[in-house]
């Protein structure tokens, strides 16, 4: 399925099951990315002399694209080089000062402890339950107990493919005062996601796990709360006046945008929203990949499965009774099959398993059932040798 679209398959066998880590991309978003260096490359926001216009106008699009992908107005999206970046720029211009509370699940990426850790906030966490899933009534509890928070919550775990109740997650969290960040990092590519039905504060996201390009993703927050933002670094483009004495900022979402930024990236970000907006059958094609690849494991001698939760997307992750998950995951890659192991760089969650990190395969809309067959075929083949 759509496998053509992608250069990256041209003249090669290598099965490709690292789409949580980042995905491949379209021939559409590199001709549109080539199309701007090669016929209009200029810098945007600055001067006026035709090729800037158009680079700009390139650019506010790509940002109109984005808002209406999301269901957000266009104000309300800032560009950052990604989700790491969107959820720093929030902790230093937003919460550090306003909070003393940042509330986390067990299940979050090390991009979503280490910004409040290095803002000093102190952290409490919503602990899982034995499949992995957040019990709310437990977090209810806590929330509760730490009124005027801020929560920030995974939509989709990336080490183990979990989707968390986010709509309920939002709402039990403003009950209380809270405002929310939800890290949509592994969500952008598998979910139609709605910020306004969600009603969730901040949203972060990356290109490059969605079929764009690497080193652009953003931060949708809504507009009253980004009116009242710090901006996070101070550079050109950003400013209303400047003198040595004071300076003035322009309105969000400018005012968060200093420098010059990722143009490309913008550009082929929004060609990437546009080729996720053509797929049909996105999410049944994700649960029928790994629905097949669930049952394809089982046949494996010491599997070890940690969850059972039927809430998941994208990824699915294991061990192999015995063996070391990178020596798995070398002699996968010996046989073209490129897969991550490790901790995900989520090492509270592998902790709290007692593991020091599992095989994980996660999905893409090119991946297919055959290439799952080979994938078991060649870890089959990866046991036997190692044990
Ligand atoms: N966060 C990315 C992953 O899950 C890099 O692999």
């Amino acid at each position: 399925m759509n496998k053509n679209d992608f250069p990256f398959f041209k003249d090669n066998e290598l099965i490709y099951l690292d789409n949580a880590a980042t995905s491949q991309k379209p021939q559409i978003v590199l001709d549109a990315m080539n199309e701007y260096y090669t016929s209009y490359c200029s810098n945007t926001h600055r001067g006026s002399h035709e090729l800037g216009n158009k680079a700009t106008e390139a650019y506010e699009d790509a940002r109109k694209s984005l808002a209406k992908f999301l269901g957000a107005q266009t104000n309300e999206i800032i560009f950052t080089r990604g989700t790491t970046e969107a959820i720093n720029l929030l902790a230093s211009s937003y919460v550090k000062g306003n909070f003393e509370t940042v509330i986390l699940s067990e299940l979050e990426h090390h991009s979503n402890i280490l910004p409040w850790q290095l803002n000093d906030l102190h952290i409490e966490v919503i602990e899982v339950d034995k499949d992995l899933n957040i019990d709310l009534e437990a977090y209810e509890v806590l929330v509760k107990e730490h009124p005027h928070s801020f929560v920030s919550i995974t939509h989709i775990s990336n080490a183990f493919g979990i989707i968390n109740p986010i709509k309920e997650l939002i709402k039990i969290a403003h009950k209380y005062e809270c405002k929310v960040l939800i890290d949509g990092a592994q969500a952008l590519a598998h979910f139609p996601i709605d910020v306004k039905d969600l009603d969730v504060d901040f949203y972060a996201f990356s290109a490059h796990k969605a079929y764009g390009p690497t080193g652009i993703g953003g931060l949708f927050a809504k507009y009253e709360l980004l009116e009242n933002m710090n901006p996070y670094q101070g550079g050109g483009s950003m400013i209303d006046e400047v003198s040595f004495e004071y300076s003035t900022f322009l309105d969000p979402p400018f005012r968060f945008e200093a420098g010059t930024q990722a143009i490309a990236e913008a550009i082929g970000f929004k060609v990437a929203l546009e080729y996720i907006k053509q797929i049909k059958g996105l999410q049944k094609h994700d649960k029928s990949l790994l629905d097949y690849a669930k049952a394809s494991l089982r046949k494996l001698d010491g599997l070890i499965l940690y969850t059972q939760a039927k809430n998941v997307s994208g990824s699915i992750s294991f061990n192999i009774e015995g063996i070391h998950h990178d020596d798995i995951g070398i002699l996968l890659s010996k046989q073209n099959i490129m897969l991550r192991t490790g901790h995900h760089c989520a090492m509270p969650i592998m902790k709290k398993l007692g593991i020091k990190g599992t095989i994980r395969m996660s999905f893409a809309i090119y991946n297919t059932k055959e290439e799952i067959d080979r994938c078991i075929k060649a870890l089959s083949r990866a046991i036997r040798m190692l044990r």
